[in-house]
């Protein structure tokens, strides 16, 4: 294999994010910064980090020379979506908004069945193209790593379609697609039996096929009173245990009880938590759960947002994910999310950054991205200034011009 080395820079500011704890506070003096920095890649991978002017020596052969003021930071991880869907659910955002709620959209048959509908009508080709076109404009606004859950599918043929999708949009893109079976969403209309019985039925005929096809090896749930009680959970993910998934929970968005089943069986990460409160809190950080913040969903809702402030004051690893999906969560814009929940929050830059990029790449078990590190993926976006503050400042409206992954500069990323 021939070995490509490339020098990339000067850029005004390399924002590593590295040496940073990977729960609790941080402050912003905390943030390692390499002024007139340059970042050498070989093979996909960052081999070298520092000032330009110390690498130039060594790494002159190639040489992709940045003229303009920039900033870098790590490719952005988006640890939490469902942007793998048919159709779309505008009516019932207008809905919402004349106020009907969420619940009760849904106990019509609107909300997420009508997606489960939607999705199931769609075949494999089309609904790769969807989730395709979503996947793109993600990579293009410097997401170069992107959760995607099933769930709309709901039956065995349905959740296997949506895995398999996200599995070709994988190979087919540069972004990386991290797949996580999410067939406990709700329990499907058509299936004839209690909630219980459906998720014996899913994990007696889907489990193994997952391993056996390697289509995913993480198990979420839906934990709510329109969904799965906590009892119910508690014998699926046991289940999800024993064939050795990792397990995640959609926990506390509305009413408690999610955070205490996913502290109990060790889950890597509770997302929402828009309910919890100081006790859930404390549980879920004892048991060493993440939590993911997903703003998306309370701005889609109007509902509050998690108390992530008070959770990382408390000692927990807050994660901001964006939770896009066609119902809760239609924005799907991670910086612009990250950049108002941290200013509502009173997150410090540090923390903002590291529950985009680092801590987020944790909650997908990830540790080899998401810090710019010598021997991590060469994943990486530049902005449009010589100041990082003024990134999050911009509240999401400054993108990246240049995003990379795997050492490669995506085309059209430098097209705003
Ligand atoms: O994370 N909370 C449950 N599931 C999704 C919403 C899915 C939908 O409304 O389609 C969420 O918000
Ligand atoms: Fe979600």
């Amino acid at each position: 294999m021939s070995t490509k080395t490339t020098l990339i820079g000067p850029f005004r500011q390399l924002v590593t994010l590295d040496g940073l704890v990977f729960s609790g506070p941080l402050s912003d003096d905390q943030l390692q910064i390499i002024e007139e920095g340059g970042i050498v890649v070989e093979n996909g991978k960052i081999k070298a980090i520092g000032k330009f002017k110390d690498l130039k020596p060594s790494f002159s052969q190639k040489v992709d020379l940045i003229e303009d003021d920039f900033v870098l930071l790590p490719g952005f991880v988006d640890a939490h979506t469902h942007i793998c869907y048919g159709g779309t659910r505008a009516g019932d955002y207008a809905l919402r908004n004349a106020g009907v709620s969420y619940l009760e959209i849904a106990r019509k048959g609107g909300g997420i069945w009508d997606t489960v509908t939607k999705t199931r009508e769609a075949d494999l080709d089309q609904l790769a193209n969807q989730l395709a076109k979503r996947a793109k404009r993600h990579l293009s606004e410097g997401v170069t790593t992107c959760e995607v859950k099933s769930g709309y599918g709901l039956d065995l043929g349905s959740e296997i379609k949506m895995l398999e999708a996200i599995k070709i949009v994988d190979a087919r893109l540069k972004i990386d697609l991290i797949p996580t079976c999410l067939a406990a969403h709700i329990k499907p209309k058509d299936f004839e039996g209690s909630p219980a019985e459906y998720l014996l039925f899913t994990a007696n005929n889907l489990f193994s096929f997952l391993k056996d096809n390697q289509l995913s090896n993480r198990i979420d749930i839906f934990i709510e009173e329109s969904a799965f009680s906590t009892k119910e959970a508690a014998s699926y993910l046991h289940m999800a245990q024993q064939y050795g998934f990792s397990i995640t929970v959609h926990a506390d968005q509305f009413s408690t009880g999610g955070s205490e089943i996913a502290a109990k069986f060790g889950a890597i990460s509770a997302d929402h938590l828009e309910a919890s409160g100081e006790k859930e809190f404390k549980k879920l950080i004892k048991a060493d759960v993440i939590g993911t913040a997903l703003p998306g969903a309370s701005l889609g809702l109007g509902e509050p947002f998690m108390k992530g402030r008070k959770f990382l004051d408390m000692g927990g690893c807050l994660v901001i994910a964006t939770d896009w999906n066609p119902g809760s969560a239609p924005m799907g814009d991670l910086l612009m999310q990250a950049a108002v929940y941290g200013a509502h929050q009173k997150l410090t830059t540090a923390e903002t950054f590291a529950a985009i990029t680092g801590r987020a790449a944790k909650a997908l078990q990830l540790e080899d991205r998401g810090i710019l590190k010598q021997d991590y993926l060469a994943d990486f976006v530049a902005f449009p200034t010589n100041d990082y503050r003024e990134i999050l400042y911009h509240q999401g409206k400054m993108k990246p011009e240049m995003v990379w992954k795997n050492g490669n500069l995506i085309p059209n990323s430098k097209t705003r």
